[in-house]
């Protein structure tokens, strides 16, 4: 069969590593992809938040299924136009992507359903939302509701850090994601990422991260997009993993089914967990990266199989293989990150790396200029490697990181910390 994924991220490039394994995959395209992508599959120019424009390549280029990797098209109802036309498609609608697109909307699911989560309000006008802060005092957590490129939440330690959140997100510098404002319940304990394929009725777990989203060792300076992860998440122990799913992860997949929107595509769930007990932080409607390119170490080839079934509604057929090992992505980035950063510079030792079942250099922000990779964004290279424990898997990933020659790129040297 063709296949076309959306995405030019780490993310994008660890789905089609796995997916081109799998005998089913004929011709592959990514749309647009990077320099990794293009040694595995065609890279064409598309704007993949077109749905339009995206059905007519998938019918131009007999696609037979869609794979879509970020949020931005998804909550522009690239799936919808997709399902419409009657190709196959592996991500929820519009109206299901609001589960990350609206954190009010998520938030009135879990009342609606009995999900532990912060408790909150909802705000549109900074007045309201100040008194409120002044009555309920700090630590206290300002989100804008909207899409902001993950910098849309400020965890308030004081009074004053929470009352100027509110006032620049109602001034404007989210845009349209800051005109509503949710103030949360600041929740203790410590983070984990849970993936859960959903069909619009039946769940499949597909694994537990731990992602990394200060820039600096020590979970120091700003957030970014993620700078390093790990799979599985031992704090994801069975019996959180049991209450996520039945306290929190089917309540919601029953939920957005009852009002007619079922969630078809990837459950990312965020939680805090203090004494056994998992509180919803957050849902995205995507793969997290770079959580994914670890998730897709671990799982190869059967990806395509799982996500297939995901989008005809048979998760219920299926089940996940597990090889009982770890893997780890070590994110390195652009000098300045997630500041200003240069493009551009060239990365070289590529092509010395080990590139097997174990050990992979997945691509962010690349671009490639004749025989010569080119750093071309924040996030640029997840260097990824498996091992038998999650020691191994760090040492084989560290090793590989070390080889590389880009002396405009750093990484954190720490990842993996809490769980080592
Ligand atoms: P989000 O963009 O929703 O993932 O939030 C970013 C980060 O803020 C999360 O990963 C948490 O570390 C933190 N956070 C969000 N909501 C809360 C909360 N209610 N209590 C404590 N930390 C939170
Ligand atoms: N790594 C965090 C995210 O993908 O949102």
């Amino acid at each position: 069969m063709n296949i076309l994924i959306l995405g030019s991220g780490g993310r994008e490039h660890a789905l089609a590593w796995a997916i081109q394994q799998n005998p089913k995959c004929d011709r592959l395209i990514a749309a647009p992809g990077n320099a990794g992508m293009a040694e595995i599959a065609e890279c064409a120019a598309l704007n993949i938040e077109d749905g339009a424009a995206v059905v007519t390549f998938a019918e131009e280029n007999a696609i037979s299924f869609v794979v879509i990797g970020p949020e931005a098209p998804l909550a522009a109802g690239v799936a919808d136009d997709l399902r419409a036309a009657g190709i196959p498609v592996f991500g929820p609608s519009k109206a299901a992507a609001r589960l990350e697109a609206s954190k009010g909307f998520t938030k009135e699911i879990c009342d609606a359903c009995g999900a532990p989560t912060a408790g909150y309000a909802r705000f549109d006008n900074a007045a309201d939302a100040r008194a409120y802060v002044t009555e309920q005092g700090a630590p206290i957590v300002v989100k804008a509701d909207g899409l902001a490129a993950g910098k849309g939440v400020i965890v308030a330690m004081d009074v004053d850090t929470a009352l100027s959140a509110i006032d620049d997100m109602f001034g404007g510098e989210f845009g349209a994601a800051g005109a509503e404002v949710v103030i949360e319940e600041f929740m203790e304990g410590e983070e984990a990422s849970f993936f859960i394929l959903c069909d619009g009725e039946n769940v499949l777990p597909v694994g537990t991260a731990q992602d990394h989203k200060r820039v600096g060792d020590g979970d120091t300076g700003p957030n970014t997009g993620g700078m390093g992860a790990y799979s599985p998440a031992p704090i994801m122990t069975d019996t959180v993993t049991e209450k996520a799913l039945n306290e929190i992860v089917k309540p919601t997949v029953a939920e957005m089914a009852k009002r007619g929107t079922p969630y078809q595509g990837v459950l990312y769930a965020g939680f805090m967990i203090k004494d056994g007990q998992p509180r919803l932080v957050e849902y995205n409607v995507r793969f997290g990266d770079p959580e994914c390119q670890a998730l897709m170490m671990r799982l190869g080839a059967q990806v395509l199989d799982i996500l297939l079934a995901c989008a005809e509604g048979r998760l219920d057929e299926v089940q996940v293989n597990w090889a009982d090992d770890h893997a780890m992505t070590v994110v390195m980035a652009a000098n300045g990150y997630p500041g200003s950063y240069a493009k551009g510079t060239e990365i070289k030792g590529l092509a010395d790396l080990p590139s097997d079942s174990k050990n992979m250099v997945f691509h962010a922000g690349t671009k490639a200029d004749g025989d010569k990779v080119l750093a071309n964004g924040g996030r640029v290279l997840n260097v990824t490697a498996r091992g038998a424990t999650l020691q191994e898997a760090r040492d084989r990933a560290y090793e590989m990181a070390a080889k590389i020659d880009w002396p405009d790129g750093f990484y954190r040297k720490d990842i993996g910390w809490r769980a080592l």
